[in-house]
């Protein structure tokens, strides 16, 4: 029996959860600054944060909103974000199980949703946004981040299989103009976007993900034998043959429902 893509991602994070609860880059950021610095700007009493992770992006919008609600398709990844909640004090957020393309909640019920460093795993982006721009109410806002895909197809091609076989839970990075085509079809209109490169430290990227060792050693050999060009479009740092560092970049969206 073939998995679904949301039981990859459950057992990927499931067993990772504390990890995403204590990683730096998922932790802070001037990504997650801008977030939110838009949703602190409209004010909004009642938020979603769609694929909460550790729950980083949900506990910046409880300093400033009302209502946050906090959502997963990852069991694990919702208890590691609530202890991490409650240690720090913020008890206003409520997490619901949810898988983004079923997000059990009325028509138009929220002013605000949030997703963040997520819908590179999800199955299909359409249906995704569909969902968010269904419990948006009218003239809310969706505010995303997640990698931004490559037009270069070779260059697509290559930094897929690497995140791919670092995580097989991850389908692909959507472009700029993916992304904005997608959003028009679900009736959102993109008001403010920001391109930020991201250092990735290689030792703590694939540590996260646990990779044994030998899929470790055979991802390294994949990115030292690919062509230079390749490797220097996404900035790897090598100390002989070791691997210590590559730079990807982040698409934020603003994107208001019509
Ligand atoms: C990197 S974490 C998110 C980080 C978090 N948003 C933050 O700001 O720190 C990615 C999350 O996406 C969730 N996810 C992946 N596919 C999903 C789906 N189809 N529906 C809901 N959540 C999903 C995973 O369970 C995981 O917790």
């Amino acid at each position: 029996m073939t998995e679904t893509p949301q039981a990859h991602v459950r057992s990927q994070f499931g067993r990772a959860a504390e990890d995403y609860v204590a990683s730096p880059g998922h932790a802070g950021g001037p990504d997650l600054d801008h977030l939110l610095a838009w949703g602190r700007a409209r004010a909004a009493r009642r938020v979603l944060d769609v694929a909460t992770g550790g729950g980083h992006t949900a506990l910046g919008l409880a300093g400033f909103t009302p209502s946050v609600v906090a959502t997963d398709v990852t069991e694990p990844m919702l208890q590691a974000a609530r202890r991490f909640m409650r240690e720090r004090g913020v008890t206003g957020v409520r997490f619901v199980a949810a898988d983004v393309e079923a997000l059990p909640f009325q028509d138009a019920c929220f002013d605000v949703v949030t997703c963040r460093i997520a819908a590179h795993h999800f199955p299909e982006l359409l249906p995704a946004v569909r969902q968010i721009c269904r419990v948006l109410a009218p003239r809310g806002a969706f505010l995303v981040q997640d990698i931004l895909g490559r037009e270069d197809r070779e260059l697509a091609a290559f930094i897929l299989e690497i995140e791919k076989r670092r995580d097989p839970s991850h389908v692909r990075a959507f472009t700029q103009r993916e992304w904005a085509a997608f959003l028009k079809a679900a009736g959102l209109t993109v008001i403010d976007e920001i391109v930020m490169e991201r250092a990735r430290e290689w030792e703590q990227w694939t540590g996260r993900m646990r990779m044994s060792e030998a899929a470790r050693a055979d991802l390294e050999r994949f990115v030292l034998s690919a062509p230079a060009a390749y490797r220097e479009a996404f900035e790897f740092k090598i100390d002989g043959r070791r691997i210590l560092s590559f730079t990807d970049r982040m698409l934020l969206l603003r994107a208001d429902k019509d």
